[in-house]
């Protein structure tokens, strides 16, 4: 090779790494981020079947009246007058302390009357069924027995793949004691 063929394959072969070099650039700049993952994140979990735990039907006043709470209401910061002894209008994490002056955020109910009639409900919706007298109807009659209705709070797809009901345990939004203080009034003796 003579000189000048040396140094244009040189110049070449520098060429050919530069427009690499700017290939590699030029699809790390247009690399758009997973977005299946966020999507993922945002998804409900798959439906999961609970089991009521032990002693959760209870005829305790102060638990029926947490039920009833959480039922009638949407949010802690919208619900009137006090809430029972062992509910909080605010969402504390468990475990967490906090100093006076902390902002916590309102804890979310139930809001079950937007879709339910029950005994005494105000503005109640109807697109699930009225649950008027549900003892005597679907419990005394055995149509339901407690453990359906612990299953329906607590995930409902599990009867109805399609149902429109809201997800409570599965996705965290009560407690497994929360679900059965709910359980509890609906199945409780109402005047
Ligand atoms: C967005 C509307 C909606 C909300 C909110 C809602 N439900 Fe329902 N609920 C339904 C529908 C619709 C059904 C009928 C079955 C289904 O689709 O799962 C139902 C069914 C039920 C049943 C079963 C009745 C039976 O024996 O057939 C119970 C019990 C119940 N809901 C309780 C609740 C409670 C408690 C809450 C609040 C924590 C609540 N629902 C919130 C729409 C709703």
């Amino acid at each position: 090779m003579t000189k000048d063929g040396v140094l244009l394959s040189c110049i070449g072969s520098l060429m050919l790494s530069v427009m690499s070099l700017q290939a590699a650039d030029l699809k790390s700049a247009v690399e758009v981020p997973d977005a299946s993952k966020i999507i993922q994140k945002d998804q409900l979990k798959p439906p999961h079947k609970w089991v009521m735990p032990k002693g959760c039907i209870s005829t305790d006043a102060n638990t029926i009246a947490i039920g009833k709470y959480i039922f009638h209401n949407l949010n802690g910061k919208k619900a009137k007058g006090k809430p029972p002894k062992g509910l909080s209008k605010k969402q504390m994490k468990p475990g967490k302390t906090y100093k006076p002056g902390d902002k916590i955020p309102p804890k979310q109910y139930g809001n079950c009357v937007a879709c339910h009639n029950i005994e005494g409900a105000v503005g109640a919706g109807n697109i699930g069924p009225d649950l008027h007298n549900y003892k005597k109807n679907f419990i005394d009659t055995k149509a339901r027995d407690y453990q359906y209705v612990y299953q329906q709070i607590a995930d409902s797809r599990i009867h109805n793949k399609d149902s429109r009901m809201t997800i409570n345990l599965t996705t965290g939004l009560f407690t497994p004691e929360e679900v059965c203080a709910i359980t509890s009034y609906i199945v409780s003796d109402k005047k």
